[in-house]
């Protein structure tokens, strides 16, 4: 069987990197799209380390950039199977937090590395999907975007991006389910990864987990980005070829409360 073309977006970060490996292991071509240069050492370092990795810079939230790189990958490896589009970050950097505190240029700044990304990056991607008739994409939203957190977590623009990726998603799923693409969505819940240094070391944090994430896959009660690329190896699989418009949360329990 000829193997899949597997493009992820945020390909070096927690979660990218967990998912590289995965689809890397199972056969697939996997090309990853980040901000760091090509030349970057850890870019390098993570060519090496994965043969079949392809890896191409860009600023996801510029619509040239995103547009270029996805035709160069089409025309390059003539079809794109799968997207998974983990790109997106806190938007604490820029001043997002809880409402009244909020700048407009916070707010939309937060929305351009979240959701603008996600949309630019569906977008083209579906234009080549579209004509080979076939596809899945699996944008990532959180739990976030579907509950409120206490005042640990209350950014209330990431969490607007995030219910805007599940409500986007479903929309997409339902439009091209008659071209045999496949729309879903992963939810995580707090999951260790360079995004979450700030919780890796708070005991408050820690002590929240202890309720919302009863189930501990990692160090200090943080989830593993391999729970997260495993459930996106499934969604990406033909085995989900019934399954289109989920929201799936991969949150140790953090949504069913
Ligand atoms: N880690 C968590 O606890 C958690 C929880 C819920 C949702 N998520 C979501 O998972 C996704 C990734 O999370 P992660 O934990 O792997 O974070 P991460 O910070 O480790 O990875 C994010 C990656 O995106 C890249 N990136 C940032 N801005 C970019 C841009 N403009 N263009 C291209 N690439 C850019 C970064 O270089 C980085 O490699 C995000 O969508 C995030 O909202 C994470």
């Amino acid at each position: 069987m000829k193997s899949r073309v597997v493009v992820i977006s945020g390909a070096l970060g927690g979660i990218g990197l967990a998912s590289v490996e995965v689809f890397s292991k199972q056969g697939d071509i996997v090309v990853g799209i980040d901000i760091r240069a090509e030349d970057d050492p850890f870019v390098m370092q993570t060519k090496e380390k994965f043969k079949t990795f392809h890896y191409y810079p860009a600023d996801c939230t510029q619509e040239n950039q995103v547009k270029t790189t996805i035709e160069h990958i089409a025309a390059t490896f003539g079809k794109i199977d799968v997207l998974f589009n983990i790109i997106g970050g806190s938007g604490r950097r820029f001043g997002d937090g809880p409402i009244h505190t909020v700048t407009l240029e916070a707010y939309q700044k937060t929305i351009e590395l979240n959701l603008t990304s996600q949309f630019l990056l569906s977008k083209y991607v579906v234009i080549e999907m579209l004509k080979q008739n076939s596809g899945s994409i699996i944008n990532t939203g959180s739990v976030l975007g579907m509950v409120g957190g206490n005042e640990l977590f209350s950014t209330v623009t990431y969490a607007a991006t995030k219910a805007a990726i599940i409500g986007m998603s479903r929309s997409m799923a339902m439009a091209y389910a008659k071209n045999n693409i496949r729309v879903n969505v992963i939810s995580p819940g707090l999951i260790e990864s360079n995004m979450t240094q700030r919780a890796q070391s708070s005991e408050d944090i820690f002590a929240y987990m202890d309720e919302k994430q009863p189930i501990y896959h990692g160090r200090h009660k943080l989830g593993n980005p391999m729970s997260i690329a495993l459930a996106a190896r499934f969604l990406a699989d033909s085995e989900a070829d019934f399954v289109t418009g989920v929201n799936l949360p991969v949150d140790g329990g953090w949504t069913a409360q």
